[in-house]
């Protein structure tokens, strides 16, 4: 596709480009979430700049959320700044509106710049080509940058123009509250050629700027359109080419007050350092994600593509450094979900950032300590001690599940997520972990991460109930990931993640007390920790129950095996069961089907403690009852089949994860990227196929290619050093560049220490 001097950025190479071949209506929402772009501050969906009928566009900014009139707080849908639109005497040229020849878009993730090309055809059967091209910046987060070039290839024409930021966007809402907006126009001003329109959330809690230009040029020509709103007339064969440049600032940067003057003055200089250098800049930008992030997979090139749409995804995501912020279920590509957080980032999705770009993961974590004192007001509120976190989140750390939905058929369905999937304190305690054993981020952990350890345990410590009969603890009334089983006893997901947060806090009481002494007095005394509290969660750990089958299947609830068996004989085209024609939702809870990984999910998280006959036992008894009705589950299913040594299950469901959203498996991916799918993809291959993963402290590299992989590669970092790794069915390439000592790595079940800065093969 030619579009001047971006031509240069568009890549040939098809593996780093995601195309629409055609218009087709039915994939608009769809195309909308999969083109979105995104820079970790801003996520825009890929909507057409005429926003052809039934467009569903998404701006949004990271951690803004507003209340009101929902029941929970929701991701708010910002005013869209990549509308545009030319007119032609009665006829518009949009994809619905007007005929066209031939279409095409292209996402080139290399670049993060989505392309456009439409010849339209009008009623006088003249055609005009229209070519786009924008970006987010990946170099300066608050701006954006559209160009739009049309050539009156046939003859001579007058148009008109429409490039105001639209303002009639809104959120779509659930079937009770319909759709709202979010916030209301404070300001509006159109003066030397700039559009100014500051918003302020409903809540009271934002004000948001947006400061949007449009330069024309034309016949050798630059001038600044002085409206949004305005008028071109082509010439036979000429081009006119727009570009639209605007800033978002907002009142979490600056006070509303000095919003308007900073926004105004930032575009200024935008516009001064023009297009090309802000394209150069942007691109530069991208050029540093992908350098750690990127994994190259020979001899599967529709993996290959797969894999970095998904990366794509997860750098568009990551959230700005300095944000403190994390990522919601569906990233910033649509409502799904209401933009809230959920264990997903920080089981799913945190490895991924920790071992590629761990700024990223420190922000995540400290939006999780950030909203500590809320967890804590949630644990006070409910009768225990500690901090428990909400199972949703948004903006305040308050619990933000809705209670209930209603369905399409006007029932209304309870949800008790809220009240009893409490393993996400675990959760978010072991992502506090993982990213310590990963990094060494001794100031992370002083400042942060130590204290959420101590709360969460604390918190355990008070959630246990202790059985006289037989001395043990249990934890009654949950729900853990297999969200079919409600109000259950002892759910070894949950007593197992609960027991782990105990003992790795007192660990790490004890490491803390002996590395940091003066630090670890002082927290002590702030959080009134006392060595008594400390050695209760020793005594309390070890009895934590979970039974277990002389076969070593692991029972996932108290009378689990007691639930009537369905089997599930049908299988779509994926791959995935299919439940029994004649089955009744309502009874799904009296049955042993499995929403998503539960039992199998605790073997891949604590995969060091469990031997090779339990991890096959229980996946053998599992795998058969698990329906993958949650996009989590799949990929876990990847890295425990290729645990077990099934080869040709782990591609399967290595498959199954890594096209959820290209290929729309789910059918629902018009709502927004999943983006549990997109970090499970990533462990998936990386620690799934190539046995890369940390084990009780100690990095692994036990590979287990698909036989159709001829090489896998990519980078690592773990313990300050960025390790380059190269596995072959047969041997394991490493480089440890940047490492400040040898590094102790196990290498197909043997220690090796590895050499900073110096090539080494180890042959299986
Ligand atoms: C899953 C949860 C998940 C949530 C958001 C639910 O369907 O059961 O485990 O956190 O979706 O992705």
């Amino acid at each position: 596709m030619k579009q001047k001097h971006f031509e240069r950025y568009h890549t040939s190479n098809k593996e780093w480009v995601v195309t629409e071949e055609s218009w087709d209506p039915s994939q608009q929402g769809v195309r909308e979430a999969q083109f979105t772009l995104g820079n970790g501050l801003l996520g825009s969906r890929g909507i057409y700049e005429e926003l052809p009928q039934d467009s569903q566009p998404g701006t949004f900014l990271a951690g803004f959320f507003d209340r009101t009139g929902s029941l929970v707080a929701e991701l708010v849908n910002m005013p869209n700044p990549f509308r545009l639109w030319f007119a032609l005497k009665g006829e518009k040229l949009g994809i619905v509106a007007m005929d066209f020849t031939a279409h095409r878009r292209e996402l080139d993730l290399k670049h993060g710049l989505l392309f456009r090309q439409t010849t339209y055809r009008d009623t006088r059967k003249r055609k005009f080509l229209y070519e786009s091209v924008r970006f987010l910046s990946m170099a300066d987060r608050n701006l954006g940058v559209m160009q739009v070039n049309l050539t009156a290839s046939e003859g001579a024409a007058d148009l008109v123009v429409e490039a105001a930021l639209d303002l009639s966007v809104w959120n779509s809402g659930t079937v009770t509250e319909g759709r709202k907006k979010h916030w209301r126009i404070r300001e509006v001003a159109h003066k030397g050629g700039t559009e100014y329109v500051r918003i302020a959330g409903l809540d009271g809690g934002y004000s948001v700027a947006f400061a949007t230009t449009v330069m024309i040029q034309q016949g050798g020509k630059r001038r600044v359109a002085r409206d949004s709103h305005f008028h071109i007339r082509l010439k036979k064969g000429e081009t006119v080419s727009l570009a639209k440049v605007f800033v978002i600032h907002s009142s979490g940067d600056l006070s509303a007050a000095r919003l308007g003057e900073s926004a105004r003055s930032h575009l200024k200089a935008a516009v001064r350092r023009g297009i090309p250098q802000l394209t150069r800049d942007h691109v530069r930008g991208w050029q540093k994600l992908w350098g750690p992030a990127a994994i190259t997979v020979k001899g599967a090139p529709d993996v290959q593509k797969a894999l970095r749409f998904n990366t794509y995804h997860l750098l568009c995501s990551a959230p700005a450094p300095g944000s403190r912020g994390s990522i919601g279920a569906k990233t910033l590509s649509g409502e799904g979900y209401r933009g809230h957080i959920f264990w997903d980032s920080d089981i799913f999705l945190l490895p991924f950032y920790t071992h590629t770009h761990p700024w990223a993961a420190a922000e995540m974590l400290l939006y999780r300590y950030d909203r500590l004192n809320a967890a804590e007001q949630i644990a006070t509120a409910r009768g225990y001690r500690g901090a428990m976190y909400p199972w949703e989140s948004a903006g305040t750390g308050e619990e933000e599940t809705p209670s209930w939905a209603k369905g399409l058929n006007g029932s209304v369905i309870p949800i008790h997520t809220h009240e009893q999937e409490h393993h996400i304190t675990a959760d978010i305690a072991y992502a506090v972990h993982r990213y310590y054993v990963a990094t060494g981020d001794d100031d992370f952990m002083l400042a942060c991460g130590f204290e959420m350890l101590f709360k969460t345990a604390r918190f355990w410590a008070s959630r246990v109930e202790h059985n006289p009969r037989s001395d043990s603890y249990e934890i009654k009334k949950v729900i853990g990931p297999d969200e079919f089983h409600e109000d259950v006893d002892n759910n070894a997901y949950t007593n197992m993640m609960a027991k782990w947060n105990l003992l790795v806090a007192r660990r790490m009481a004890l490491h803390m007390k002996s590395e940091f002494p003066r630090e670890f007095a002082a927290l002590c005394r702030r959080i009134d920790l006392k060595s008594g509290e400390i050695t209760s969660w020793k005594r309390i750990a070890p009895r934590l129950a979970m039974k277990v089958r002389k076969d070593g299947v692991i029972e996932q609830f108290d009378g689990y095996f007691k639930r009537r068996r369905i089997r599930l004989s049908n299988h779509n085209e994926y791959g995935l069961p299919k439940l029994p024609k004649n089955f009744l939702w309502q009874d799904v809870g009296e049955t042993q089907l499995v929403k998503q990984a539960d039992v199998l999910m605790l073997l891949q998280l604590l995969s060091g403690i469990f031997g090779a006959h339990t991890k096959k036992a229980n996946y053998q008894f599992y795998e058969p009852r698990t329906v993958h009705k949650s996009s989590l589950s799949v990929g876990t299913h990847a890295m425990i089949a290729a645990d077990v040594g099934d080869l040709e299950a782990a591609s399967s469901f290595f498959r199954d994860v890594l096209f959820i959203d290209l290929q729309n498996t789910m059918g629902n991916t018009a709502e927004g990227i999943h983006a549990a799918s997109l970090g499970n993809a990533w462990q998936a291959a990386i620690a799934g196929f190539g046995g890369v993963y940390p084990s009780k402290g100690i990095l692994q590299i036990r590979p287990r290619l698909p036989r159709e992989w001829k090489e896998l590669s990519f980078s690592y970092r773990w313990q300050g050093a960025e390790l380059a790794i190269t596995i072959e069915h047969d041997k394991v390439r490493l480089l440890a560049r940047s490492a400040r000592k040898r590094l102790p790595i196990r290498i197909y079940g043997h220690m090796r220490d590895i050499p900073a800065g110096k090539k080494v093969v180890f042959r299986k």
